[in-house]
């Protein structure tokens, strides 16, 4: 009998790779070594079909008329919310309220739940490596109703010093709200810790899933999130469209978010009343379409197993740990020792702009700059990184691509 592999396939990683028209591609004259997924994902051929087809044969308004089209699309846009409350393993699908991304859900409980909530002197805690998008609009609220944010700081491997965070909290602390997995830095944080202990103090804790639901398994009700914010696009799913889950407690007693149509039981210039929750924070035409693509995008994760993706992912992050520690040049930033798909790197050669534009001359695709996460870059004492992040179709030889580049750039900048 022959030996199993030491290292056998996870999954049929030619077989995935081809449901990805733009992982054809040639760039620049080369094949593609797409590593800028903590950005946005491809998207597999039966997400790209759903969006034809919807226009093609559902495409209507939803929840307003009688007529077969409109049928389609409303049942196409419910069904999509109850595929996220699979995946989300919420109680209920009204939990799940359809929004442009993550940036739209934060706004969305920040204005909605926070602002009318928090008075002067009230804490709001976030992290030291927060993507801009889970800064701003809390400070917006500071500004508006007199509140103070607070910061977790993080160690210099890109952890949050989880004794700083215990220091903080205080019977002032109304909303912690913190990042599932990093973007800059690849750190998946103790989510569930941070939450709980977040409840103890008698406060409300939000997630920023946007680089965690891609990766692994996420279980609202065990992390017992109060919110959960991910975006489709980064999903393999299209862009412009995501997902706020709330408790149903807090979306029931929260003001509405914007006015207009299907927010609304009745109107009159006298009084108008509000719909339920989710449809209370939907007003106008929502992203059908958009909706109808992310129960594809969320059938193809779900089919390949969440899990699998993580264990494929993992592998090939400790692959491209091990082969971009042989080029000295490399210098990582964030090394956590709970990470997931983000290499984040800065050569001292060479800026990371640099960088990225002699991987690009090579087909190699990451992102360069402060990520939006300016805070994280200064803490760790860059301006810029180069990043590269996995997906579920990445293959080592993306990673050996992208060695193999910067050897080029050690090279050229000497
Ligand atoms: N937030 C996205 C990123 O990290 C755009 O690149």
């Amino acid at each position: 009998m022959r030996a199993a592999p030491a290292n056998p396939p996870i999954y049929n990683i030619e077989k995935i790779r081809g449901d990805f028209p733009a992982l054809q591609e040639l760039m620049r004259g080369k094949p593609l070594a797409y590593l800028d997924n903590a950005a946005t994902t491809q998207k597999p051929q039966a997400v790209l079909d759903v969006i034809q087809n919807y226009y093609v044969s559902s495409n209507a308004n939803i929840h307003r008329a009688v007529h077969l089209l409109a049928q389609r699309a409303t049942e196409a846009y419910e069904s999509a919310r109850e595929k996220t409350r699979q995946f989300l393993n919420a109680e209920r699908a009204s939990e799940c309220v359809f929004v442009r991304g993550t940036t739209e859900a934060v706004n969305l409980a920040a204005n909605a739940y926070a602002r009318p909530r928090l008075k002067p002197g009230d804490e709001i805690v976030v992290s030291a490596m927060e993507h801009h998008s889970n800064i701003v609009p809390w400070q917006l609220v500071c500004q508006a109703t007199g509140a103070r944010l607070r910061v977790i700081p993080m160690n210099n491997r890109g952890e949050l010093i989880m004794e700083e965070y215990e220091a903080l909290l205080n019977e002032k602390t109304q909303i912690v709200s913190v990042v599932h997995v990093s973007n800059a830095l690849g750190t998946v944080n103790p989510v569930r810790e941070i939450g709980r202990m977040a409840h103890e103090h008698g406060a409300v804790f939000m997630v920023d899933g946007a680089q965690a639901v891609q990766h692994m398994r996420v279980d609202v009700q065990e992390l017992n999130a109060d919110f959960y914010a991910f975006s489709g696009h980064k999903l393999y799913g299209p862009t412009g469209i995501g997902i706020l889950y709330g408790k149903h407690e807090h979306l029931e007693s929260m003001e509405p978010y914007e006015g207009g149509g299907e927010m609304i039981l009745s109107v009159s210039f006298e009084k108008t009343t509000y719909n339920d929750p989710p449809h209370k924070f939907e007003a106008g035409t929502p992203n059908i379409a958009g909706a109808a693509a992310l129960e594809a995008a969320l059938d193809y994760v779900m089919s390949l197993g969440v899990e699998r993706i993580a264990a494929h992912e993992k592998r090939l992050l400790e692959y491209a740990h091990e082969t971009l520690s042989f080029n000295r040049r490399v210098q990582l930033v964030g090394t956590a020792a709970e990470k997931a798909s983000v290499i984040s790197f800065v050569m001292d050669s060479a800026h990371p702009h640099d960088i990225g534009t002699i991987l690009d001359s090579d087909g190699v695709a990451i992102r360069t700059g402060h990520h939006c996460a300016q805070p994280a870059m200064e803490r760790l004492g860059v301006p810029a990184t180069a990043r590269a992040s996995i997906g579920l179709y990445n293959t080592t030889e993306d990673i050996d691509a992208l060695a193999r580049s910067l050897n080029k750039v050690a090279e050229i900048f000497g």
